[in-house]
């Protein structure tokens, strides 16, 4: 993936020993096609070298308000004028507070300071002691930098380097590099409520055995990061998969379709869109045993009876808020055959304002897809490419089609 393409960033370390997971961090950015700046304090390089920040971002690292390289001698102008971004990773308590009261003793906090406010986002990533990122003075000063347009990037919980555990861990490179890529995503769904279902159903037979799909989850899982980049708040109910759960998403784990029925239910009330990307099972066991069905060497088989699932879909579309046009639903058809035909018919039955279709077989488990987009106006291929980019472009177009 290339989704820092075309991005400069400039990459700030403050002094602690987070800095380790800086140089990962440096590499994840520009392995993603970021241009990376590195900018470190004196005591930043306490703990790293520049050496390592250099050959990581293959530019020379500057630390001082005083070098010479530049010939104007104004690094502090001159590196951040072109930056699409400052992330300061890690962020020490001290550094938090010297962005707060404007100070510029250096050249990274000089840069902050000088940097175009309006058109130079500036994003941190803290990291400390819990006692300190617990402290009122820090508490107080995050509130603070957020009111000045700051985006704090948050903290992880966990062991500290001081043998002490809670929050104020930095994040980890891969989910920073996953906050900077949400951050640079058109907020299209900016106080929306989505709620995506995602993965197979498991319909048990007896307590080891059932019946499911080769559905992997990943298609609704790119929906649900996608929603969340563009600024939704997102539930995600899956099914059994064992994918990592995208940042900032609050998902639901179910087995059976009643259990994903019973938990869309729940969280439909606040949803303003929902996206049914789950592989439902039709049918269930009409009786699953409460014992392990043995094969008693008779040769004789077990009859299974089924009785049919509830379609979540076609019940939340139903719901009133969905009929009024308060919860915009979208299914997913997947086929094997005649999409076009399959798909339109299933919009209308489901009586969805949108619906994609999919070659089943074809997309199953692969990181890759191709969407057929069905509404009442007509068709959009989204052509081949990753679930994640097509999950993009589907909340782009469900963004176009909200009333
Ligand atoms: O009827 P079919 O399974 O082909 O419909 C597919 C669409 O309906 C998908 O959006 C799927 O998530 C949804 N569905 C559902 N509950 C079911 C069956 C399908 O929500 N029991």
């Amino acid at each position: 993936m290339n989704d820092l393409a075309g991005k400069h960033i400039v990459l700030g370390l403050t002094g602690g020993i987070a800095c380790y997971k800086a140089a990962e961090l440096c590499r994840a950015l520009v392995k993603e096609g970021a241009t990376v700046q590195v900018v470190m304090t004196e005591a930043a390089a306490q703990f790293i070298t520049p050496v390592t920040m250099q050959a990581l971002s293959n530019r020379p690292v500057y630390g001082s308000q005083w070098d010479a390289r530049e010939p104007n001698n104004m690094a502090h102008i001159n590196l951040s004028r072109d930056a699409d971004a400052i992330l300061i990773a890690p962020c020490s308590a001290d550094f938090l507070s010297k962005l707060l009261h404007g100070g510029a003793d250096d050249l990274l906090s000089l840069m902050c300071l000088a940097r175009p406010i309006d058109t130079v986002p500036l994003l941190v990533a803290p990291a400390m002691n819990r006692e300190m990122w617990a402290h009122p003075a820090t508490q107080r000063n995050l509130a603070q930098l957020r009111a000045d347009g700051t985006t704090i990037l948050g903290v992880g919980n966990g062991d500290q380097a001081c043998g002490e555990t809670g929050d104020g861990r930095m994040l980890e490179p891969q989910e920073l590099l996953e906050d900077v890529i949400a951050f640079f995503q058109p907020k299209l769904l900016a106080g929306q409520q989505v709620l995506v279902t995602a993965g197979p159903t498991f319909e048990a037979i007896d307590p080891v055995r059932g019946i499911t799909n080769h559905s992997s989850g990943k298609m609704g899982f790119a929906v649900a990061r996608a929603a969340q980049e563009a600024g939704a708040q997102v539930t995600l109910v899956a099914g059994p998969v064992s994918l990592p759960t995208p940042r900032g998403v609050r998902r639901i784990d179910v087995q059976s379709a009643t259990d994903m029925l019973a938990a869309c239910v729940d969280a439909a009330p606040t949803a303003t869109i929902f996206v049914a990307c789950a592989a439902v099972a039709d049918w269930r066991p009409a009786q699953a045993s409460e014992q392990k069905i043995k094969k008693d060497g008779s040769g004789q088989t077990p009859t299974l009876t089924f009785l049919e699932n509830p379609d979540i879909l076609a019940t939340l579309a139903q719901s009133p808020r969905a009929r009024d046009g308060s919860l915009f639903c979208v299914g997913f058809a997947a086929e094997s055959h005649d999409l076009l035909a399959h798909a339109t018919d299933k919009r209308i039955r489901k009586s969805v304002p949108l619906l994609v279709g999919n070659i089943g077989p074809a997309t199953f488990g692969k990181d890759d897809n191709a969407l057929l987009l069905i509404d009442a106006h007509g068709t959009l291929e989204l052509p081949h490419n990753t679930k994640l980019t097509l999950g993009r472009q589907l909340i782009a177009e469900i963004a176009k089609r909200l009333p």
